[in-house]
């Protein structure tokens, strides 16, 4: 990891504290190369709130929530883990114009998916602030950077794909599970358009290896078949009534002519009764086509000292970190967007 170049820990603020950003704030608040100096929050039942209970830190670290973005733009953080349910391109230019670096679970990768208005304003306030705009997480984030590394293992390169392979039941969040069709009746006009726009952070991740291998994409499809539900399901967080989308498979995919050179998607399903159209691999799976052939399941398992009931945070942990540990990385690069393509590795931190 690149250290600052100023050799003092990195002044950090904290953008909200809902399931990846508190793991995010309990990073930051353990990590000796890092300074929590302020935390974002949106909900106003946790203004003034301390850091430490935010994040289930053991010690109070004295640093209170707020929403007022001036005062936390007055404390000239050097960066801002930014987690919030939706990006707000207003908040990452006020942000970025005052000169705090940017990394972002919320969303983004390259901002190809922001309309071309949206991304000049990010490129200028960039510019205006010399600074930097990155985004990652665990998929897309994590699982590309192991593709376009497996491809470094291949003297000829067809084709990347990366495929989420999970049951999502453990994910309780509602609105993004209807978002992605679930529970939905099959035949709701426009489902599979919705499912391609909310997922479209997936096609900027297949652009981004699309560039790592030197593939100048023509264009990126989408397809997505549902599966339904054979019987009900209450999941407590929401209901998958039979007859409605249990099982979403789909691909952002991007062409170079009739080559499908980069595949990014997901085999989700939720609930008891239904059946994929390919088998659960219950991870991340990574396989670069070509000469040779390369494959990896990536797998996000229980440390031997795991105590806390269940194991949705592990995947919060998991989506966090490359986000949060980037962070130095990010402070060093030159200002603009970048991506998981243009940074040194990033790497975790010995406990
Ligand atoms: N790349 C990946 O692997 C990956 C995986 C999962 C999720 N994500 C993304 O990471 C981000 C955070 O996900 P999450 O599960 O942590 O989200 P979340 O807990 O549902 O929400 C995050 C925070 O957003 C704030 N918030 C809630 N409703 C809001 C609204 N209507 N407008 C603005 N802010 C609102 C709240 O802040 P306060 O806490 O301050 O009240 C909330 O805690 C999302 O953008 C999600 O899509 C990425």
């Amino acid at each position: 990891m690149t250290p600052p170049r100023t050799g003092r820990p990195v002044r950090v603020i904290q953008w909200t504290t809902g399931n990846i950003g508190r793991r995010s704030l309990h990073a930051i608040i353990g990590r000796d190369d890092m300074e929590l100096v302020g935390v974002y929050a949106h909900g106003a039942a946790k203004v003034g709130v301390d850091a430490a209970e935010l994040a289930g830190w053991p010690e109070p670290t004295g640093v209170t929530a707020t929403d007022d973005i001036d005062a936390l733009l007055a404390l000239r953080p050097d960066a801002c883990c930014y987690n919030p349910l939706w990006p707000d391109i207003d908040e990452l230019t006020r942000l970025l114009e005052a000169g705090i670096n940017v990394c972002s679970s919320a969303a983004w990768i390259t901002g190809g998916k922001q309309s071309p208005e949206d991304l000049d304003r990010i490129r200028k306030a960039c510019a205006a602030g010399n600074s930097t705009i990155f985004g990652s997480g665990a998929h897309p984030g994590m699982t590309n950077m192991v593709g376009m590394v497996l491809s470094g293992a291949c003297e000829r390169v067809d084709e990347i794909r990366i495929t989420e392979s999970v049951d999502c039941s453990t994910y309780e969040s509602a609105g993004t599970q209807t978002a992605m069709g679930f529970s939905q009746d099959p035949d709701t006009p426009g489902l599979a358009e919705s499912v391609r726009r909310e997922s479209e952070v997936f096609a900027e991740s297949a652009a981004m290896m699309a560039d790592a291998i030197g593939a100048t994409l023509d264009r990126i499809t989408f397809d997505v078949e549902f599966s339904t539900a054979t019987g009900d399901t209450d999941l407590g967080f929401m209901q998958i009534p039979a007859g409605t989308v249990a099982g979403v498979y789909g691909y952002h995919r991007g062409w170079v002519g009739d080559r499908n050179v980069v595949s990014v998607g997901f085999n989700w399903i939720m609930g008891d009764h239904v059946t994929p159209p390919k088998p659960l691999e219950h991870g991340h799976v990574i396989q670069v086509f070509g000469l040779p052939n390369m494959r990896t399941v990536l797998h996000c398992l229980p440390p031997r000292d795991w105590t806390e009931p269940g194991f949705m945070d592990l995947g919060m942990i998991y989506t966090a970190m490359p986000v949060t540990n980037a962070v130095p990385a990010v402070v060093a690069a030159p200002p603009g967007i970048v991506t998981l393509k243009d940074l040194p590795p990033v790497t975790g931190r010995i406990g």
